[in-house]
Formats: structure tokens, C-alpha cells, sequence
């Protein structure tokens, strides 16, 4: 058996934890704030699986691939909706406990789905419920371990919960990952060895100023795995919700919302969506983003007008609960009126290259939910298949743990990649010279400029001007001799992973001159199925020891 190292407490992680501590591991689970909070307690619409008898796993696999906009690895789209309903049936165990009516689980229809197979928990607040499940199973995994006393109870502690302390940096020795450099809550460094480490940090919406994850989503870990050597790909692939509320914070107002039939209109009262797509408000939601954008742009920037009024006070009110909060706070009833919505980032197609066991292209580490890029999703993620990719991808890392591929890690061929391309380090060499003299890179402007060249809608000149802004920019100053309050640190090291994330997106967006599911690049407005790879970048692997 073996120390296993899990970085982050999300979906992903917590399922790896549980997982691995149930095969016999001694696992160290590690997350930046407290165990609950992570971007799955957001999650509204729900998890999407083949349960029903009128569904099936090819039809899921069918609508999984059309909204990848062919991008998506057949074998990993395989995996996701083949295994998914056991996943499923594990959450049910651990305690999640599905809404239902008097005939079962209930369930919903959400974009690019051929049918009704969304379930979800306290109507809209499914994320909630899962993690609210998930931290108690830990927790009692973490109790008993504790209470166990090792020579008489036949085994030592095996599950040690660490709160509040982020990953810094991957340590690797002999081309192989050994453990991880963190940073505690008494604002030391550590180095913590482990035989194997789980990424599971999540995704990087604080990449964009407007985001409908929560702050802590810095990518840290698809950056520390990036500076390791590892290789990531698909990072242009970012896909922005279509309607997050417009007020700050942009909470997310669900697609299942339209799949109960609200309807978007611009500010002269036209249902647009009719004229774009055969779906309407129910097409692919990149599709369904940038004609909102669109409308917008034509619009001075204003907001749409979502309109659920027709579903009915009592419907909104039990089926959409936290969306019912988020605009009586906003002071809107959206029983009475329609709603401002416009689109905000939401969730990374992109991140650690992996195969279809969560292994990544470094011995000794895997990634699992959204800081991998497993191939499941291609340019396009279908609605609510995030959740489930995490919980099957996540089980299946651990099944993986110390095995070695027969073939090698063929993280290139397994997951999909017919080209890699390679490069050290995106910023132009002129860029590295004079260095100390450029201005710290910080959030806003890093969120700035993503926001407006590498967002919803794109070009080729918008996005040089970006890789120019930010190779005019220092990486921001990390560690205590940069300033030793925590919180402070914390930033620091966030804004560097941001820093470090904008300038290989970016670079990944330039290279990539075609429109493709969620990258949209007004200059090659058409697909080009020639570049139908993937782009990986990976620095060469060294040694951190
Ligand atoms: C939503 O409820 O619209 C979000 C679901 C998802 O992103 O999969």
C-alpha cells in the first residue's frame, strides 16, 4: 500500500480520498480552504447518466460527442457514460440523496441532451448536496482513522484531512512526481513525499472577471503541473455559462431553466435564439453564449432578458431554490419579470493532459476533474457531465494507482492527441530581456485582458495584443521575503499560477486559427478538421530536488 497525496477537496478529490483510503492507502488529503468549500458546491443543474430505460449509454455517448465539435477522445467519452451510472449509484451510497418524485429520481433537460437524464439534489442546489455528502463520508473515514490504534487495531491512521493549505508546487525527482511543496496555515512551506499525487484543484474561472466559480479557482494545480514538466492540453477550450445573473458575483442561473422552458430575449424584446439555432435557448450552450454576446455587443453591453415568468411562482420556487435566492437578493423576482443575464466563465475543457486512468505524462501523478483534460469533453462540454466525469475519472485513478501502463503512459495517443506540440516557455524572447524593469502582473489586469481578448469572442489580433500585454508583465513576486502575511502569500502565489495559466492560454488560443465549440476566433470563423488535435504544451521535465 501507499502514501497518496489528494490536493483538493471537490467532487474529484473527495472521491479519491474515499476511494483511496477504502483500497488500503494511507492518504493526506489536502485542500486550500475549508473541506466543503470547493467550485462543486456551486454546481446547480445536476449529474448527467444513462438511468433511465427510455436512455441508453450510446445515445449519452452521441449527444457527449456532438457537443465536443469533434475534439472528444471516443475511449475516454466511452468511459464517461459507460461507468457513469455505477458513479451514480456510489453518490447515492455515500449519501447524496437525489430528488424524487412518486414515480423515482426525478430528472431534467438541459442543453444538447436528445433527452431528460439530469438528475438533481435539493432542486437546483445538486453541487451542495453532493459535497455536503462527500465532506461527511471523509469525515467519518478521517474519525475512524484517528480512533484506531495502530498494533492493536491492526492498522495505523490512514485518511489525514489538511484544511487551508495550498499546493505550491510539484516536487519532482528522477522525472518522477514525489510529493508536493505546500503552504500551511501557519505560513511556513513544507515539503510533504508521497509515492503518488491526485490533482484535483479544479478549474481557473478567476482567470475572468466574470466567473460563476468561486474565488479559490485559481488553476493551481494544472500551473504547478504545467512548471513540472507535465504536458496540459486544450487550455483554449474555456467554456462561458450563457446565463450567469448579471449583478455582482454573476451566480450562475441554470440551463435547467431554459430546459423547463425560459426563453432569452435581446432589449427590443426579440427571442433570438429562434433565428440561430434549431435548439433555440436549448442549443449547445457555446453556441447559445456567443449569440448572447452578439446580442450585447448590439445592445451597448446590456445584459438579455431571461425570461421564466411563464413556469410559474411555484415552480420556480421549489424546483430553482439558490436561483430564487440569488435574485431576491439582487432585489429581482424573477416570477414577475424577466431576469439580466449574460455569460460568464464556468468551466475548463482544457487542463493536465491524462489518459483514461487520470494518469498524466510524469510518473507518480494523476489529475482528475476539472484540472484534467481526459478527452471526455473535446471543445465543448455537454451540460452536467462534469460532475460525472469527475466521480468516474476520479474512481478510476485510484484503481490505477502504482500500475503501470503496459505500453508506457501514452497520455499523447490514449487521450486523443494526433499532434503535441511543445514549447518551453510562450513569451517572446525580447519579452524575457530587461525583465526586472517590467511592472508586477496583477488579478484585475490579468482578468482584463482575458476578459477582452481571449473570452467569448476572439481574434487573432486581440489575442497577440494580449501575449504582448502580458509578456510586458513580471510573474507576480511570491514567498514571504514578498510579503509575509498568509493572506498575502496566498494571493501571491494564486495571481503567479493566473499569470503563469493567461500567458499559456493565450498562446494556445493564437496557435489554434479555426472556430471550434467554445473557441471562437472571428478571423477563422469556420472549423478547419485538419487541426482536429490537440495542443499540448509541457517544458521538459526537471527536477525540483
Ligand atoms: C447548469 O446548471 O447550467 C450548469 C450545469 C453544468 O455546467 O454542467
Amino acid at each position: 500500500m501507499a502514501d497518496i497525496l489528494v490536493i483538493g477537496s471537490g467532487l474529484a478529490g473527495l472521491i479519491a480520498a474515499i476511494r483511496a483510503t477504502d483500497a488500503g492507502h494511507t492518504v493526506t488529503l489536502v485542500t486550500k480552504a475549508a473541506l466543503p468549500d470547493s467550485n462543486t458546491r456551486y454546481a446547480q443543474g445536476g449529474i448527467a447518466a444513462a438511468m433511465f430505460p427510455d436512455d441508453s449509454v450510446e445515445s449519452h455517448m452521441v449527444d457527449t460527442l456532438r457537443a465536443g465539435a469533434g475534439l472528444c477522445d471516443a475511449a475516454a467519452v466511452r468511459v464517461l457514460c459507460t461507468e457513469g451510472p455505477a458513479r451514480v449509484r456510489d453518490l447515492i451510497r455515500f449519501g447524496v440523496d437525489f430528488d424524487r418524485d412518486e414515480s423515482g429520481v426525478t430528472r431534467g433537460l438541459e442543453a444538447a441532451h436528445s433527452r431528460s437524464r439530469v438528475l438533481h439534489a435539493g432542486g437546483d442546489a445538486t453541487g451542495a448536496a453532493i459535497e455536503s455528502a462527500l465532506v461527511a463520508t471523509v469525515r467519518e473515514r478521517a474519525e475512524r482513522a484517528r480512533t484506531l490504534t495502530p498494533g492493536i487495531d491492526g492498522a495505523g491512521p490512514r485518511l489525514l484531512v489538511r484544511e487551508h493549505t495550498m499546493l505550491v508546487d510539484l516536487v519532482v525527482a528522477g522525472g518522477r512526481v514525489g510529493g508536493a511543496i505546500l503552504l500551511g496555515p501557519d505560513g511556513e512551506l513544507q515539503s510533504l513525499t508521497a509515492d503518488s499525487v491526485i490533482l484535483a484543484t479544479g478549474g481557473a474561472g478567476s482567470l475572468y472577471p466574470h466567473t460563476t466559480n468561486p474565488a479559490l479557482a485559481t488553476g493551481d494545480g494544472v500551473a504547478a503541473a504545467w512548471r513540472a514538466g507535465a504536458a496540459v492540453a486544450d487550455l483554449e477550450f474555456y467554456q462561458f455559462h450563457p446565463t450567469a445573473l448579471a449583478v455582482p458575483g454573476t451566480p450562475l442561473v441554470s440551463e435547467a431553466v431554459r430546459g423547463e422552458g425560459a426563453v432569452l430575449h435581446n432589449a427590443l424584446g426579440t427571442r433570438f435564439m429562434l433565428d440561430v439555432h434549431p435548439g433555440a435557448e436549448l442549443a449547445p450552450r457555446d453556441v447559445v453564449a456567443r449569440s448572447i454576446a452578439h446580442e450585447m455587443a448590439g445592445q451597448d453591453g446590456a445584459p438579455v432578458l431571461l425570461d421564466a415568468t411563464g413556469l410559474g411562482r411555484d415552480l420556480l420556487e421549489h424546483r430553482f431554490p439558490t436561483i430564487t435566492a440569488a435574485c431576491r437578493q439582487a432585489g429581482l423576482d424573477w416570477a414577475t419579470e424577466p431576469i439580466p443575464v449574460a455569460p460568464a466563465a464556468h468551466y475548463w475543457m482544457g487542463g493536465v493532459l491524462t489518459d483514461i486512468w487520470g494518469r498524466t505524462s510524469l510518473p507518480g501523478l494523476y489529475a482528475v476533474g476539472e484540472t484534467a483534460r481526459t478527452g471526455a469533453h473535446g471543445a465543448n462540454r455537454l451540460a452536467s457531465n462534469s460532475l460525472l466525469e469527475a466521480a468516474v475519472f476520479a474512481d478510476r485513478a485510484v484503481r490505477a494507482l502504482g500500475v503501470s501502463p503496459v505500453d508506457g503512459v501514452d497520455t499523447a495517443g490514449d487521450a486523443g492527441a494526433d499532434a503535441v506540440q511543445g514549447t518551453s516557455d510562450p513569451r517572446p524572447a525580447a519579452a524575457l530581456s530587461g525583465r526586472s524593469t517590467l511592472p508586477f502582473a496583477d488579478r484585475e489586469g490579468i482578468q482584463r485582458v482575458m476578459w477582452q481578448y481571449a473570452g467569448v469572442l476572439r481574434s487573432g489580433e486581440g489575442l497577440a495584443a494580449a501575449a504582448a500585454t502580458l509578456a510586458g508583465w513580471n510573474r507576480p513576486a511570491t514567498g514571504p521575503d514578498a510579503d509575509p502575511r498568509l493572506d498575502m502569500q496566498i494571493q501571491a502565489y494564486e495571481d503567479a499560477n493566473l499569470f503563469d495559466l493567461a500567458r499559456i492560454t493565450v498562446a494556445a488560443a493564437l496557435g489554434r486559427e479555426e472556430s471550434r465549440g467554445a473557441h471562437y476566433r472571428s478571423d477563422f470563423p469556420a472549423s478547419r478538421p485538419e487541426l482536429a488535435h490537440t495542443v499540448a504544451f509541457s517544458r521538459a521535465t526537471k527536477d525540483t530536488t
